[in-house]
C-alpha cells in the first residue's frame, strides 16, 4: 500500500473535521453578542470624561475594540508609546467594522481598504475617506473621551 496515496485524504477530513468543530466557534466570534465581543466594554455613558479603555489595554502599535454605552464602539488605537487615538471602527465603504492596527496599518476584512492608524486617513481604497476620529486623551493608566 502506498501511504503518499492516503495521507492528502487523511488530512483533508481532519482539516474538514477541524472546521465542523470550530464553525459554531466562528460563527458566534461574528455575531454581535457582547459576550463574544474581543473588546473591552465601556463603563462609562459615552460623555465627556468617561473611561474607554485602560492604557495598559491598548497595545503600543496595535489597538483595540471598545463596546461603548449602548450599541456604539470605538476603535482606540496607539501608534506610539505616547499617542493614543480613537477612530469610529465603521467603514466609510460600506459599513463593515475594521480591525485594530496590525503591521502599521488599519484593515477592513471586508473588501481590504486600509488606514492610518495615527490619522485615520484612507491608504488604499475601496473606501474613498478615511475614518472618523473620535477624541479621547490619556489621563494617568486611563484613555478617556474628550
Ligand atoms: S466595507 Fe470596508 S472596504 Fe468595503
Amino acid at each position: 500500500m502506498d501511504d503518499t496515496t492516503t495521507g492528502p485524504a487523511r488530512r483533508s477530513v481532519l482539516c474538514g473535521l477541524a472546521v465542523g468543530l470550530l464553525a459554531p466557534g466562528v460563527l458566534a466570534a461574528c455575531g454581535t453578542s457582547p459576550a463574544t465581543n474581543t473588546g473591552t466594554t465601556s463603563t462609562g455613558t459615552g460623555k465627556p470624561g468617561d473611561q474607554v479603555a485602560a492604557l495598559a489595554d491598548v497595545p503600543v502599535g496595535g489597538g483595540l475594540l471598545v463596546n461603548m454605552a449602548g450599541n456604539g464602539r470605538l476603535l482606540v488605537v496607539r501608534p506610539t508609546d505616547n499617542e493614543v487615538r480613537a477612530y469610529n471602527p465603521t467603514c466609510p465603504h460600506l459599513g463593515s467594522t475594521v480591525s485594530p492596527p496590525a503591521g502599521g496599518v488599519i484593515t477592513c476584512p471586508t473588501h481590504g481598504s486600509q488606514f492610518d492608524p495615527a490619522t485615520g486617513a484612507v491608504r488604499k481604497g475601496p473606501a474613498t475617506t478615511g475614518l472618523t476620529e473620535v477624541k479621547v486623551r490619556v489621563d494617568g493608566d486611563r484613555v478617556l473621551l474628550v
